[in-house]
């Protein structure tokens, strides 16, 4: 199995993201590290904890980080309710307590204990992994890549955002991040906007009668009526296709560019851009996935959460 860290902001799709890296043969998930975003930091790590305890994973160590972006107040992403994590009453309280350190400092141990540079996955806005460069430049090499669920670049027509939540909550962050020189690949809007749960999947979630898999269609329900209501379209899955790419990296098809954030804000504040066509002629520093082939993503999920 591949060791992985898994920084995220519980949140539905977090949460599934995190059922997934939990429940996978091909993932060893060393620890988890918390990051405001889709709710208050508090919020955001007593959901981890919870849903840790609940899939039998409350072994998983796990480190809160953040409780704010690096530059700026903290805007709440608007998908998940006021606790991050509406929708399940089922959810045991957690007995499991958090490791006793910053979750920069747990990455950059765990980075240390490690012989071979290790894999980040990162579900919400990148606040802790800046932090984690800004503190401990000397252990970059240690890390061999992070898989950022952020970002848009307007591939798909459908796509009206001009900012993507992750990227605009903390782009300071995401800043420090494209520069670093970590080997960065951006699962942006224009490929998780493709994994939609809409009627057909619905019918394949339900037919998953068990705990799990009855909590998880209580999140998606919750989760897609406020997506419905902002997009018009079924939930996506931003944060589990992330996550799924550890797995089978062949889901998506990825292009290299060296990518901009917007900071200035005139039109649109957190905005990415990408030189696709190296007009700029600056380095590549990141792969942006821009096709998903859906189907085998779904296909992925129910057997994930089936066996
Ligand atoms: C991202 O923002 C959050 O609301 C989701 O958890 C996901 O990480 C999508 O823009
Ligand atoms: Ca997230």
């Amino acid at each position: 199995p591949t060791p992985i860290i898994l920084d995220c902001d519980p949140g539905h799709d977090d949460a599934i993201a995190l059922v997934m890296a939990h429940r996978s043969k091909a993932i060893d998930l060393l620890g988890v590290t918390v990051t405001c975003g889709n709710a208050e930091l508090d919020k955001c790590v007593s959901n981890t904890l919870r849903i840790l305890e609940f899939i039998g994973a409350g072994d998983v160590p796990v480190a809160a980080g953040c409780y704010r972006p690096l530059a700026r107040p903290l805007v709440l992403g608007t998908a998940d309710g006021p606790s991050g994590l509406e929708g399940s009453p089922y959810l045991p309280m957690a007995t499991k307590t958090l490791e006793p350190m910053h979750a920069v400092d747990f990455i950059a141990k765990t980075l240390r204990e490690q012989d071979e540079p290790l894999r980040i996955v990162a579900t919400g806005p990148l606040c802790n992994i800046g932090l984690f460069v800004l503190k401990y430049p000397e252990l970059l090499p240690k890390i061999k890549d992070v898989t950022w669920m952020g970002g848009v670049f307007y591939r798909k027509s459908e796509i009206i955002t001009p900012t993507e939540f992750n990227a605009f909550c903390d782009p300071e962050a995401l800043k420090i991040v494209l520069d670093s020189g970590i080997k960065l690949t951006m699962v942006g809007l224009d490929v998780t906007m493709q994994v939609l749960v809409e009627e057909p999947q619905y019918a394949e979630f339900r037919k998953i009668d068990t705990e799990l898999g009855r909590v998880v269609n209580d999140w998606l329900l919750f989760y897609e009526k406020l997506h419905r209501n902002s997009m018009g379209v079924g939930g996506a899955l931003h944060d589990p296709l992330a996550l799924a790419l550890i797995i089978d990296p062949t889901l998506v098809r990825t292009r290299p560019a060296h990518i901009g954030v917007d900071l200035a804000g005139t039109y649109a504040f957190g905005a990415t851009v990408a030189d696709f066509w190296k007009e700029r002629g600056l380095p590549d520093n990141a792969d942006i996935c821009t096709e998903v082939d859906s189907d085998r993503f779904f296909e992925l999920l129910y057997s994930l959460l089936r066996d």
